[in-house]
């Protein structure tokens, strides 16, 4: 089965004052800590080994709370430090290297919370890379998908952040990889915000003609702004059944 990884790094710095207390992925989004979600997606998922990638000054507050990962019904939680906090996503997944034991990864980025079932997907899943796309009406601060003129359907190259976006698709922090990820994050250079992006490692896919995607059915929201802090713990508070 394949092997999942959560990226729960950074200094959540868009939610200050609040990252000061803990790791913005162990903030609450209504009842349970953010990093709860994608752990309990990669479940649903058939998923039962698991590495956490976390930094910065509250790391440590994981261990107490996911522990040996067992209450998840996982068999295997690993734990994994990234030494840079602002190096990025795909700095943070370069760690994770031995664990994916030249596998393939389901990656989810700690903040981000779906109720969509991705387990078709990541039993299908071969090689490549696969990346789940949904349309929002606020794309800013997403990545974008540029889509070919003659194809619709086909991805030319992702943009990180774009002025003015070109697709009406957000790329979500749901991410399949073959092994051959690592080598393309060895080929990444620092972008204009000096991380690693896995925009880039995506673009690397595309390049190679090895991307596929699929829409994300369900709810998607990330919830690294107040903004989305709120509507993701609005939507899981309603689904929960708080009126
Ligand atoms: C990251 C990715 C971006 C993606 C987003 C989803 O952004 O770089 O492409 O759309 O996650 O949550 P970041 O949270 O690092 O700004």
């Amino acid at each position: 089965m394949m092997k999942g990884v959560v990226l729960a790094g950074g200094l959540g710095t868009r939610l200050t004052p609040l990252t000061l207390i803990t790791n913005k992925h162990l903030l609450p989004i209504y009842n349970q800590p953010m990093v709860f979600y994608p752990i309990q997606t990669l479940v649903r998922a058939g998923i039962r080994e698991v590495m956490v990638v976390t930094s910065g000054p509250h790391s440590g507050h994981f261990i107490q709370v996911l522990k040996n990962g067992k209450e998840f019904g996982l068999d295997h939680l690993e734990y994994g430090y990234q030494n840079n906090p602002v190096g990025g996503i795909a700095d943070a997944l370069s760690i994770c290297e031995d664990f994916a034991d030249r596998g393939s990864l389901m990656v989810i980025l700690g903040d981000n919370t779906t109720d969509a079932n991705i387990g078709p997907a990541v039993h299908r899943f071969k090689e490549g890379a696969m990346i789940f796309l949904k349309k929002v009406p606020n794309l800013r601060g997403l990545g974008v998908p540029v889509f070919d003129k003659k194809n619709q359907k086909k991805i030319i190259m992702i943009e990180e952040k774009p002025k003015k976006p070109k697709s009406p698709y957000a790329v979500t922090g749901l991410y399949i990889y073959d092994n051959k990820v690592f080598d393309y994050i060895r080929r990444c250079k620092p972008s204009k915000r000096g991380q690693l992006e896995i925009t880039e490692v995506n673009n690397f896919y595309i390049k190679a003609g090895m991307m596929r995607w699929e829409e994300l059915k369900g709810f998607w929201s990330d919830a690294g702004t107040f903004e989305s802090l709120l509507k993701a713990s609005q939507y899981w508070a309603k689904k929960k059944g708080i009126k």
